[in-house]
């Protein structure tokens, strides 16, 4: 693999950084904010934004300036930015990562983000579970607000910016940003119908920009270093910059590897990760999170980038990149999956809340070797049933694992049926015997 500058891991990897004020300001920080306000119109760093090719590390991958550019420039009343650190996508642990080790590279991308979009006012949505990462945020932004890097009339500019940090209550649901802006309202976290979207009616109905924290740390960074030179890195013109993928599961070194997005899935799991924990070859992958489609080894050498992924037949997402070893039954693997989008499906459209829970019996009974003939295609039907017709893309993730599973490992769900069937066929074989019959078996053993 060739060597490459890491951007948002540099700090968090020096000796000795600790990720506080002095720090963060020792390796240049906060240089990106005083060059932009009040000297850089909000427009132009909207454009390069949109230059730089940035695209949502959230899970959809949009444009981040093109994002911006929606928010109506002309809008008297209150704009609001959202940093999305819910983080609940089984598999993804980067924004903890990053919101623990580094706080200032996202209140500093926070800051500027406002800027540009013209909000005064943004809240970080955490999930409840990060309580660590919930401290040292609201650490950072006390600091933040004593060195005048946050507040009113921020360096004499006239900017105003105020951070606010709000913790979840632990649902997947309220990662999905209309969820997210529900849930802020106070109101239960239930996806909104979209349109209206977030960019003219967010937050309060007001305009709102919704981003994911890895999103937002590298806007300072593209500030720095200008839109041409991020815009260079990764598989441009369409996938640019790096990414902080969360390697996992079966791997000798699982972890955090921030790489340029037209590394492959081969140097993460092989080399930096070490290659498989055993001697076991690999069997599968998860490339972006629960919500994609599993990967073979066929796979291994796709790149990383939003549209190589999406060719494969998967997406990238979240950026959490989940190994199995040969061995692993991808049943159970669907199964388990699919336990959790159950737990964590909200309830509002019929076809994910009901057809979650059917997809969850037929699967445990295919595993407890209870499965019919019919199973597969029910579970295809139900999937299909699913697909599309939710108010959000829960819907869509949640059938990820099993269409997946059923399309490569077929016959794993095959075999588990025959056995069931041979099951029963033996059961009836076995003669019950009557009352007399029993006394007489049990009389010739005493
Ligand atoms: C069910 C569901 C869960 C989601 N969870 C998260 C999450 O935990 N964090 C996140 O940043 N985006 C999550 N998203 C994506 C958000 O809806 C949204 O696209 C993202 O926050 C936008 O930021 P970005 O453009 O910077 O990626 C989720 C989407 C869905 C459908």
């Amino acid at each position: 693999m060739k060597t490459f500058d890491k951007i948002l891991l540099t700090n968090m990897e020096r000796p000795g950084y600790t990720g506080s004020l002095p720090d963060y300001e020792g390796t240049g920080g906060y240089k990106a904010l005083k060059t932009v306000l009040g000297n850089v119109p909000p427009n132009d760093i909207i454009e390069m934004v949109k230059k730089s090719g940035l695209r949502g590390r959230g899970g959809a991958g949009f444009p981040t300036g093109v994002k911006w550019g929606f928010i109506p420039k002309d809008h008297p009343g209150p704009k609001y930015l959202c940093c999305n650190a819910d983080e609940s996508e089984p598999g993804t642990f980067k924004d903890r990562q990053l919101m623990e080790r580094n706080p200032h590279q996202i209140l500093e991308g926070i800051a500027i983000s406002c800027y540009a979009i013209g909000a005064q006012t943004a809240y970080i949505y955490i999930r409840g579970e990060f309580r660590l990462a919930t401290k040292i945020l609201e650490r950072a932004i006390t600091e933040a607000y004593q060195a005048g890097h946050l507040g009113s009339d921020i360096y004499g500019s006239g900017v105003t910016v105020y951070v606010y940090v709000h913790v979840g209550a632990g649902a997947y649901i309220c990662g999905e940003e209309t969820a997210l802006l529900e849930s802020l309202e106070g109101k239960r976290g239930k996806p909104r119908t979209k349109p209206p979207f977030p960019a003219t009616h967010g937050l309060y109905q007001k305009p709102t920009v919704v981003n994911n924290v890895e999103t937002l740390a590298n806007v300072p960074h593209i500030v720095n270093r200008g839109s041409e030179w991020f815009a260079s890195i990764g598989a441009p013109p369409k996938s640019t910059g790096t990414r902080v993928f969360c390697l996992s599961g079966h791997v000798k070194r699982p972890g955090n590897y921030e790489l340029p997005v037209n590394a492959t899935f081969r140097d993460l799991i092989y080399e930096l990760g070490g290659g498989m924990r055993s001697d076991k070859p690999l069997k599968a992958f998860i490339p972006g999170g629960a919500s994609a489609p599993f990967l073979t080894p066929d796979h291994v050498d796709v790149q990383l980038d939003f549209e190589s992924v999406a060719l494969a037949g998967s997406m990238s997402g979240s950026g959490g990149i989940t190994v199995m070893e040969e061995g692993t039954s991808m049943v159970w693997a669907a199964f388990r999956l699919m336990e959790f989008f159950y737990h964590e499906s909200c309830g509002k459209c019929t076809p994910c809340r009901e057809g979650s829970a059917w997809i969850v019996q037929i699967l445990q009974r295919i595993l407890n070797k209870q499965g019919r003939p019919e199973d597969l295609r029910t579970l295809a039907e139900i999937c299909e049933n699913i697909g599309g017709r939710t108010v959000c893309a829960f819907g869509d993730a949640e059938i990820a694992p099993v269409q997946s599973t059923l399309k490569y490992w077929r016959a794993e769900y095959e075999v588990l049926i025959e056995e069931a069937e041979a099951l029963k066929v033996s059961r009836k074989e076995i003669p019950v015997l009557s009352v007399a019959q029993a006394r007489e078996v049990e009389g010739s053993l005493s």
